[in-house]
């Protein structure tokens, strides 16, 4: 699955907090873009058959002992380079200029004065004064031959550099951040005035070179996926059935922890709609029962892991010869296990079972239609596959579902309660254009009963949290400030149409110190 499309620019993180960010906008301009950490061997970013590199910042010093370097043969490889802060930093050092610490940390917004305006990286910009995003201490006070100022800013006389011989570009400040308003459209001169891109990388180009893909890798073989009914699985699914067809069986697992309606949307999309083989497997009151009793969040997840793995596994047996397994791995998934070993450059991308945990032993070839992409882009090939809205939108939800929303013990009745203010909190988000300005939101059932007054008598019920945030990440998160008036009709419509429940509450805790989820 390693072919990359045509026209890719490689982005060589050095651990700024930003690279991911640098490959996501250079995809926003219909460009693919892959980041690889800074001492990927050469040979293996060549694979791809780059356009372009671009050196991102990073936190540390060029001459640290410690400090990441670039190849020389990166350097030397030809291509057009664009370094960003640490990056540009980088390259003047190893191309002879001068790096020095700056009498004062630069942090923040600054002016920015374009000085040649001619220059192939900003000829296209409408402005020659810009407000731009810095974010560092070192700074370039001497530049290495061929090189000439395109920018200052009061405190980097250097802050953009240029050879347009070589094609090597250097910016002090950050273009990936939108705290640089014309921060894109320097980064699309560089793609496509530098490198000379032509575009075109769409979620439709993305959807017809998957099936390509698909169909080469799979060839007559089998292939099984488990859908949860999250966005994830329900794109790789739908891609690979668009791909392969009735090669195709998805494996749903209700385990009675699902949402409302949650089972029958999956079915009614991905059956009657889509005609997916489907095996739909009712596991709810074997969850159940294995769940009776159990308050500890973590044991939850155990039981709740350990017994889906087995249903999985038993079904997936029923099918007779299966050769492939179906992951809606994403990209930041494959970045993030790149890094954690980066000791071992050599290391193999890790796989992520995110489906709470797939059978390890199952002999099977994993297929990963979506290991290069990030989640909005996602959700793009799912709108171009015709995925309907509640599924290509809906917020993440955990593998062990609402068994760690219902806080203490599990029983049918307490999560049907759960269910339904969850589902009144979901629609009036919906309906008030909410949804999608929060991360994640749902109801969570506490396992306290508090007094309260309905009518003439005393009440004595459950109470329901409300949880809505914001991140971009989920490492962290804001609490949602949404709006009181809707935040009180919700409130009110739960007391009113969820049979016991007499309070709710609304979550004010951002993460850290909260975590998204309750348990
Ligand atoms: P926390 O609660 O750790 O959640 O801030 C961060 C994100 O991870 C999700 N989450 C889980 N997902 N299995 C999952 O598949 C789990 O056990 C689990 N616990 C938390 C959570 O919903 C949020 O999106």
């Amino acid at each position: 699955m390693s072919t990359a499309p045509r026209e890719t620019i490689i982005v060589l993180d050095f651990g700024s907090q930003y690279s991911q960010l640098i490959a996501r906008r250079i995809r926003e301009l219909e460009v693919y873009c892959e980041m690889f950490p800074y001492h990927t061997p050469f040979e293996r970013l060549e694979r791809l058959n780059p356009v372009g590199y671009i050196l991102s910042g990073g936190p540390a010093s060029v001459y640290a002992d410690s400090a990441p370097h670039v190849s020389e043969q990166i350097l030397n490889a030809g291509k057009p380079i664009l370094g960003i802060c640490y990056g540009m930093q980088l390259f003047a050092y190893h191309l002879g200029g001068k790096v020095e610490p700056g009498a004062k940390r630069e942090y923040g917004q600054t002016s920015l004065t374009i000085t040649k305006k001619a220059s192939p990286l900003f000829a296209p910009l409408s402005a020659t004064e810009l407000s731009v995003w810095m974010s560092h201490g070192d700074k370039v006070t001497a530049l290495p031959d061929g090189f000439e100022p395109l920018a200052a800013s009061p405190n980097a006389p250097y802050a953009a550099i240029g050879n347009a011989e070589r094609k090597f570009y250097g910016l002090q400040f950050h273009p990936e951040v939108t705290h640089t308003p014309l921060g894109k459209e320097i980064l699309r001169a560089f793609a496509y005035q530098v490198c000379g891109c032509s575009g075109g990388w769409t979620a439709q180009n993305f959807i017809e070179e998957s099936i390509e893909r698909i169909r080469e890798q799979v060839g007559s073989g089998q292939v099984v996926c488990a859908l949860s009914g999250g966005v994830d699985s329900s794109v790789a699914a739908a891609l690979l059935h668009r791909a392969i067809g009735d090669q195709l069986t998805c494996i749903f697992v209700n385990n009675g922890l699902l949402r409302k309606n949650e089972p029958a949307q999956v079915e009614q999309t991905f059956r009657a709609e889509m005609h997916a083989k489907l095996v739909a497997v009712d596991a709810e009151q074997t969850f159940l029962d294995a769940l009776a009793d159990v308050t500890d969040p973590e044991q939850k997840r155990k039981i709740i892991g350990e017994k889906f793995v087995r249903i999985f596994e038993a079904e997936a047996e029923k099918l007779g010869k299966v050769d492939f397994l179906a992951q809606g791995t994403l990209y930041p998934d494959v970045i993030e296990s790149a890094n954690r070993d980066s000791n071992d450059p050599a290391a193999k991308i890790k796989t992520h079972h995110n489906v709470g945990g797939l059978p390890e032993d199952m002999a099977l070839q994993l297929i990963e239609p979506l290991r290069y992409l990030f989640k909005d882009e996602v959700r793009k090939v799912g709108e171009a596959l015709g995925l309907p809205p509640h599924i290509v939108w809906r917020h993440p939800f955990p593998g062990p579902g609402l068994a760690v929303r219902t806080l203490g013990a599990i029983t049918k009745s307490r999560l049907d309660t759960l269910r339904e203010a969850d589902a009144i909190f979901i629609e009036e988000l919906w309906n008030s254009g909410w949804y999608h300005k929060t991360s994640q939101t749902f109801a969570v059932l506490l396992p306290v009963q508090s007094v309260g007054v309905m009518g003439d008598g005393r009440t004595y019920s459950n109470v329901i949290a409300l949880r809505a945030v914001t991140t971009d990440d989920f490492m962290t998160a804001n609490w949602a400030h949404l709006p009181v008036e809707l935040l009180s009709r919700v409130s009110s419509r739960i007391v009113n149409e969820v049979a016991g429940v007499n309070r709710v509450v609304y979550d004010i805790t951002s993460k850290p110190p909260a975590t998204i989820e309750w348990e």
